[in-house]
C-alpha cells in the first residue's frame, strides 16, 4: 500500500468511526421526555388513559417504561395504533389516519434499543387535555347535535357469548323532513365504549319498509360528516330500528343506553347530492345464493371469496370499512373501470375483528367512479394457527352472526350522481390538479 493509499484508508476509517459515534450519540440521545412522550400524546393516549378503551395508560414514564419492549413490538409490526390498511398499495390519504410514520416507528425502536432512557423531565411536552369519552366528538367542529336519539336500556353481562339488543323506538323530535349533515354514534362511557362492538341506528319511515341508515358504528368508527352539499334525507316520522351487538369483555352494568347525535343542514337548504351513507357491498352470498352459503373454511385452511358489484350510476366513495370476523385477514377493494383498467382502491391486510375501522378518504383522494365501474372485493380468511385471533383452528367455519362464525361484506360510504354532477366533480378535481382515480 502506498503512503497516499494508507492515509486515504486511515481517513475513511476515521470518518466511519466518527459517523458511528454520531449515530450512537443520536440513538442514546433519544429520551422519553423529549422524543417519545410527544408521539404517545399524539397517537396513543386518547385510548391509553385510565378511562380509555386500552388495557393500560401510557401517560408517564413510570407507566410506559414496563411496556417499552411490547410498545416496540406492536408499533414496529404496525398493530398499534390500530390502522390496518396496507400502506404499500391503494389510496393513502385519509382524514382519520391514526398510523405512525416510519420515522416515528424508528424513533420508538431506537429508544427501546438504547435502554428506554427517561431523559430530563423538563423536556416533557405540556400534557394535552384528553376529551372525555362521554363528550360528542363532533362538538368541536359542529357544535352540539341538533337532535339526540336513544336506545332503550340494556343490562350488560360480564362474560358469555355475543349479545344482541334490537329495540324499536319511535322517532321523535322533528316537525319536517330534514337533510342530515353529520351523525355520531355514542355508546355510554366508560362501559359502552368497552362492550358495544358495533351497531346501527336505522330509521324506518312511517308506512314504509325502506331503511334510512342514520348512523352505523364499530369500535374505531363512530361518526360521519358528509361533504358540503351532500346530505341524507331524513323523514320526520317513523321508528328507529336499533341493532346493537354487545361483546362481553368482563365489564358489566345495568341499563346501558346508546345515543346517536344528529346534525342537520339549515331548514330550507337542499344539498345538491343525496347520499345513502354507508351501503353494504356483499362479498358472501352473491348470485342468488343464500346469504353466506359460500363460506366454508376448512380446519387449518384458508378461503378466498370474491364479490363484484357494477355501479349503474357514477359515484364518489367517501369511506371504506371491511367487515369480517375472527378468521378474516384481508379485504381488498378494487375498481375495474369501463375501459378495462384495474386499480386497487384500498386494501386492509391486517384485519382484526376487535376493530371496525372506517377509512375516511381525504377529499381530494375520494375515488370518483364512472357509471359501469365494477367494484371488486376480495376477502381472505385464515383458519390456521398463524392467525392470533383464531379461537380454534380445528373447527370448520361457516357463515353466522357470532364472532366465531364468519361473514364478509364491506360498508362503503357512497354517493351516486347523475352524469352532469359527475362531470362537474371530475372537472373540479382536475382543477385542483390532484392525482385522479377516474377513467381517463
Ligand atoms: C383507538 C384506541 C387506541 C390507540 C389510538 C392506541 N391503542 Fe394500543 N391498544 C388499544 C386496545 C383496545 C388494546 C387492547 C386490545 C388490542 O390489542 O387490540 C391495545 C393494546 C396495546 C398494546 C398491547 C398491550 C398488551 O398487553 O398486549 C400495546 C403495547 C399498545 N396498545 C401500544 C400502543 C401505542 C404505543 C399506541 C400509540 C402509538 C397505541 N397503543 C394506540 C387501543 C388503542
Amino acid at each position: 500500500m502506498s503512503k497516499i493509499e494508507q492515509s486515504k484508508t486511515a481517513c475513511i476509517l476515521a470518518a466511519v468511526f466518527v459517523a458511528s459515534l454520531i449515530g450512537n450519540a443520536q440513538a442514546q440521545d433519544i429520551t422519553y421526555s423529549r422524543d417519545i412522550a410527544p408521539i404517545l400524546q399524539e397517537k396513543c393516549v386518547t385510548c391509553h388513559n385510565p378511562e380509555g378503551i386500552a388495557p393500560m395508560p401510557l401517560q408517564s414514564y413510570q407507566q410506559v417504561n414496563p411496556f417499552a419492549a411490547l410498545i416496540k413490538d406492536r408499533t414496529s409490526k404496525r398493530i398499534m395504533p390500530p390502522w390496518h390498511i396496507d400502506t404499500t398499495t391503494g389510496i393513502q390519504e385519509f382524514k382519520n389516519d391514526a398510523s405512525l410514520s416510519d420515522e416515528q416507528i424508528a424513533t420508538i425502536s431506537s429508544w427501546v434499543d438504547s435502554g428506554a432512557p427517561e431523559g430530563n423531565p423538563a423536556h416533557l411536552p405540556t400534557p394535552i387535555e384528553i376529551p372525555s369519552g362521554s363528550a360528542w366528538q363532533l362538538t368541536e367542529q359542529l357544535g352540539p347535535p341538533d337532535l339526540i336519539i336513544k336506545s332503550t336500556p340494556f343490562d350488560v353481562i360480564a362474560n358469555g357469548q355475543d349479545q344482541w339488543w334490537t329495540p324499536d323506538v319511535p322517532f321523535e323530535g322533528m316537525e319536517k323532513d330534514r337533510w342530515l349533515r353529520a351523525a355520531e354514534f355514542k355508546p355510554s362511557y366508560p362501559l359502552g365504549k368497552k362492550v358495544v362492538h358495533h351497531g346501527h341506528a336505522v330509521l324506518v319511515p312511517e308506512g314504509e319498509t325502506r331503511q334510512v341508515a342514520l348512523a352505523r358504528y364499530g369500535v374505531g368508527k363512530s361518526w360521519e360528516v358528509y361533504p358540503d352539499g351532500t346530505g341524507m334525507k331524513v323523514p320526520a316520522n317513523g321508528h328507529i330500528a336499533w341493532n346493537l351487538h354487545y361483546f362481553p369483555v368482563g365489564a358489566e352494568g345495568e341499563d346501558d343506553v346508546v345515543e346517536v347525535g344528529l346534525w342537520f343542514y339549515d331548514e330550507g337548504f337542499t344539498p345538491e347530492l343525496e347520499t345513502a351513507g354507508e351501503a353494504m357491498f356483499r362479498v358472501d352470498g352473491l348470485n342468488g345464493m343464500a346469504r353466506g352459503q359460500d363460506i366454508v373454511i376448512p380446519p387449518h385452511g384458508y378461503q378466498v371469496l370474491q364479490g363484484t358489484h357494477v355501479l349503474d350510476a357514477p359515484a364518489v366513495i367517501h369511506s371504506y370499512r371491511p367487515h369480517l370476523h375472527m378468521r378474516g385477514k384481508v379485504m381488498t377493494m378494487e375498481a375495474i373501470f369501463p375501459d378495462g383498467r384495474k386499480e386497487v382502491l384500498s386494501q386492509v391486510n391486517k384485519y382484526n375483528h376487535n376493530w371496525q375501522i372506517s377509512y375516511l378518504y381525504a377529499d381530494d383522494a375520494k375515488p370518483l367512479l364512472p357509471k359501469g365501474t365494477v367494484l371488486q372485493f376480495t376477502s381472505v380468511f385464515d383458519n390456521t394457527v398463524n392467525n392470533p385471533l383464531n379461537p380454534d383452528p380445528e373447527q370448520w367455519v361457516v357463515f353466522g352472526r357470532r364472532g366465531v362464525d364468519e361473514m364478509s361484506h364491506a360498508w362503503v360510504g357512497i354517493t351516486y350522481m347523475n352524469e352532469e354532477q359527475f362531470a362537474e366533480a371530475v372537472t373540479e378535481r382536475r382543477a385542483r390538479q390532484e392525482i385522479l382515480t377516474v377513467s381517463k
